[in-house]
């Protein structure tokens, strides 16, 4: 069995029991965990408190979920361990970095069931501490000759930098609010995927047409990703997701639950959420409202819609063992808890 870091939750446990299966069919269990040495190997500075807060970042785990898909897409190309390993690594650090900044922005106070930065140190850790991942996330690419793995991993910092920032400012009408909100977690969250899976498959020969099939299969598994992220910030506790709960609304930061709820009942107490955030006690009613109204099963359909494009792009050029192992993992994210 996979010894992964400190668990969060339970929900995170299987959601990285499944992993496990998956690393457990591919054969890519040893290759998966030497990834986590190395990134713990690649922490180190000077500064004792970057080491111990990038020790304790590290150490909380997470599903690792691009780390398998960065392997899972070499296994489309001529599987080489030694070139999957950089941008495995570099995509996980390049998270990691964008989780601690993200927090700061959303006033969060835990993280994989632990405080976050900020509030375990302060501010000033974690924003040294985010850029320092960001910056060790580039280093690392510096061991990777081919010019492409570096221009997917700027691609990807750069839209993610400027996703954070896209505000979704409507949240009627339905089509332009939900054009504001896929453009953002296109870039917040999908863009990131598709590096993940890019370059995996570049790094190890794969043709330019597997690679733009991957990068299909990755953006679309990370707006699935996002959408079912927004949906458990509403139907789940803090002590499942290993981070706050009701966030989102709490934060007045208008997800597609809300949307899709909005545009079958137009009721004024939804539509208000547009005018900022909403008081704590008002956060369950609210989420109450969104539910009866459909919001949330209207936003599995829309992951599900992802998914199924997702799954289709990679179709002609998997082979069998490699795209049931790819369909595992879209499995994991519709599915998940946490
Ligand atoms: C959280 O990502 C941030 C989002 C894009 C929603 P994950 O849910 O993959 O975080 P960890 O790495 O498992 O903690
Ligand atoms: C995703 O958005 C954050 C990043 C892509 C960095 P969220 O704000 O929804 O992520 P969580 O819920 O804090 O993990
Ligand atoms: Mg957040
Ligand atoms: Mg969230």
């Amino acid at each position: 069995m996979t010894q992964f870091p400190a668990a969060a939750s339970e929900n995170t446990i299987q959601s990285r029991g499944r992993v496990s299966d998956i690393l457990e069919q591919t054969g890519l269990r040893d290759d998966f965990m030497a990834v986590e040495r190395e990134m713990l190997d690649r922490i180190s500075s000077r500064s004792n408190v970057l080491h111990d807060a990038g020790v304790y970042t590290v150490r909380a785990g997470g599903k690792r979920l691009r780390v398998l898909l960065v392997l899972l897409a070499a296994r489309l190309g001529t599987y080489d361990f030694h070139r999957a390993v950089h941008p495995a690594v570099a995509i996980e650090l390049l998270h990691a970095a964008s989780l601690i900044h993200d927090d700061l922005v959303d006033h969060a106070a835990s993280r994989r069931g632990r405080a976050t930065i900020h509030h375990t140190w302060d501010r000033n850790v974690a924003l040294a501490l985010g850029d320092f991942l960001f910056g060790l996330a580039a280093r690392e690419l510096a061991d990777e000759p081919d010019p492409r793995i570096i221009g997917f991993y700027v691609h990807a910092a750069q839209r993610m930098v400027e996703g954070e920032l896209h505000p979704v400012t409507q949240i009627a009408p339905f089509d332009q609010a939900c054009a504001q909100y896929f453009r953002k977690i296109s870039a917040k969250t999908a863009v990131l995927f598709e590096a993940a899976c890019k370059s995996g498959i570049a790094v190890c020969g794969g043709a330019a047409d597997r690679i733009d099939a991957m990068g299909v299969f990755g953006h679309e598994l990370g707006m699935a990703f996002q959408i079912v992220d927004d949906i458990l910030d509403m139907t789940e506790a803090a002590v499942v997701l290993g981070k706050p709960a009701g966030n989102d609304l709490r934060e007045g930061t208008i997800t597609l639950p809300l949307l899709h709820a909005a545009n079958r009942n137009p009721d004024p107490r939804l539509l208000a959420v547009v005018n900022g955030p909403v008081e704590a006690d008002q956060v369950t009613s609210l989420i109450e409202l969104i539910q009866t109204a459909g919001g949330i099963e209207a936003s599995y359909v829309t992951a599900r819609e992802c998914i199924a494009r997702a799954l289709a792009a990679i179709q002609p050029y998997a082979d069998p063992l490699t795209f049931q192992a790819l369909r595992n993992v879209t499995a994991i994210v519709i599915q998940r808890r946490s």
